[in-house]
């Protein structure tokens, strides 16, 4: 390890002209604009899962876009580099500072107005400080469907959705957040608005800029805005909880399901019985929607806006022909919207038991869904064979090959001494990725958790022009430094 020690006074001169960074934040952005007690802090500096605890200097709260810009003008200026948060639910450290003590986060909380929503165009305009729920139910208001969805979607905001291109149940049928961003207004790291908030379906004058910054984890520019494609809302949604033998069938499900009405198939998750066993033991009030348990789990969604569209006479032939074929054990079709969101509770709260059950390996990966029943045999096989005991809680998107691939401590074990074997575990997989052709991050981003494995799996060419566009936008590398990249 490298350890640069500053001589004292260019310590005393550095905290000085932080100090006095930050007052000059304060007098544009006012009191309630910038934080830095360190109690007021210190939840900005760490994550959802615990693994980072990197201290801000202050935090500042903008309430509009100029007020953003004027925030970058001046860190720019001081070369102090910036973090952009939302909600903070980056499962990768994509959100907090890369470092203790000299960073700035910037929050966009208090941007959280609805600008507009445009029912024949199927647009929403919304600030980047509008939770993903907020933004559902701002579309629903207005008879559309904001055809997006995460589990942290209660606190995840717009503007990080976007920045690390979530996925979520939604993606089978809609596409990642990028597919759904028609437009989006930006603040340069020299703190310059970029205004692309256009609404075309259709707008081919040169390169996507949009595309850069989604999926970019703030390492470009702050999103501050963006306008978003809606659907028609569904007429009808009808859900079902599915308890399945094997792997290869629930795959057969989602092939009998898609290629009976694939416009209708909205959603199609996936829960391991491990998972489950897991979400009843440690979710207070969990129980399984089924009469028995199963081996493996899916969680179906069939929504239509057709007058006519009977889902429910859907679900019956195909479940009916499943298990005539013997790749279905049981399931339990919704008979009421508050069941329908139940089982959709079970599905979100996976993290939360995973959470509850001890230290664990989160892997989100993802693999051509062919590949999936192979993913899961030959991880089985690695983890008896080097850790022992050790649980394998996969869930997640199989519709989109993404497996939340998570590894919990064996019972018993102590959770500091399994955390340390993580890099080597998630190596592991990693191999068996790569043989797959899969990808080490499906929806989750980079952050800090994962970027030296960026070289790796983008490769020497990829990696240079990433870090080109990088260097062409952020020359001062201010911008969220030491994500995606190692410093
Ligand atoms: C999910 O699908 O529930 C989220 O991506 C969270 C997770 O992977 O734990
Ligand atoms: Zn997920």
């Amino acid at each position: 390890m490298k350890i640069s020690i500053l001589p004292i006074a260019a310590t005393a001169r550095y905290n000085r002209s932080m100090d006095e960074l930050v007052d000059r934040l304060r007098a544009i952005l006012g009191h309630g604009g910038v934080l830095d007690e360190a109690g007021d802090i210190a939840p900005y500096g760490t994550d959802w899962r615990g693994l980072f605890d990197h201290r801000p200097r202050a935090v500042v709260r903008p309430a509009d876009t100029a007020g953003v810009a004027a925030a970058v003008r001046l860190c720019a200026a001081s070369g102090v580099a910036i973090v952009p948060q939302g909600g903070n639910t980056s499962m990768v450290g994509g959100a907090v500072p890369g470092t203790a003590g000299s960073q700035i986060v910037l929050s966009l909380a208090r941007m959280n107005a609805i600008r507009t929503i445009d029912r024949s165009s199927l647009t929403l305009e919304i600030e980047a400080g509008v939770t993903l729920r907020a933004a559902q139910l701002a579309a629903e208001a207005a008879g559309a469907f904001l055809p997006l969805s995460i589990s942290a979607e209660g606190s995840a905001q717009i503007g990080g959705v976007i920045s690390t291109n979530a996925g979520g149940n939604n993606t089978l049928r809609f596409g990642n957040t990028r597919d759904l961003v028609l437009g989006l207004e930006v603040v340069l790291p020299d703190g310059r608005i970029w205004n692309g908030l256009r609404r075309l379906r259709k707008d081919n004058t040169g390169y996507a800029l949009r595309h850069l910054f989604a999926g970019a984890e703030g390492t470009l520019g702050i999103i501050t805005a963006a306008v978003l494609r809606l659907a028609p809302m569904p007429r009808s949604r009808i859900a079902c909880f599915c308890g399945l033998p094997g792997i290869e069938a629930v795959l057969d499900l989602y092939r009998r399901l898609r290629d009976e009405d694939e416009a209708a198939l909205y959603a199609f998750e996936y829960i391991s019985g491990t998972a489950l066993d897991l979400a009843l033991r440690h979710l207070p009030g969990a129980r399984l929607p089924l009469e028995r348990a199963a081996a493996h789990y899916a969680l179906v969604e069939l929504a239509t806006t057709r007058r006519a569209g009977d889902l429910g006479a859907t679900f019956e032939t195909v479940l009916g022909e499943a298990l005539d074929a013997g790749s279905l054990d049981d399931a339990a079709i919704a008979n009421s919207e508050a069941q329908r969101l139940a089982f959709w509770s079970l599905r979100e709260h996976m993290a939360d038991a995973q959470k509850r059950a001890g230290a664990s390996i989160k892997n989100d990966v993802s693999v051509p869904v062919a590949a999936v029943p192979a993913l899961l045999a030959r991880a089985a096989d690695m983890l008896a064979q080097h850790y022992p005991g050790a649980r394998m809680d996969a869930f997640g998107h199989i519709g989109d090959g993404n497996i939340h691939l998570n590894v919990i401590q064996p019972e018993g074990a102590d959770p500091a001494r399994f955390e340390t074997q993580g890099g080597e575990l998630m190596e592991r997989v990693n191999v068996i990725i790569a043989d797959l052709g899969g990808s080490f991050s499906a929806e989750h981003g980079i952050g800090l958790l994962k970027r030296h494995a960026v070289t790796v799996w983008r490769g020497e060419v990829e990696r240079d022009v990433m870090l080109r566009i990088k260097a062409a936008i952020d020359p001062a590398a201010i911008m969220n430094p030491g994500k995606i990249f190692e410093p």
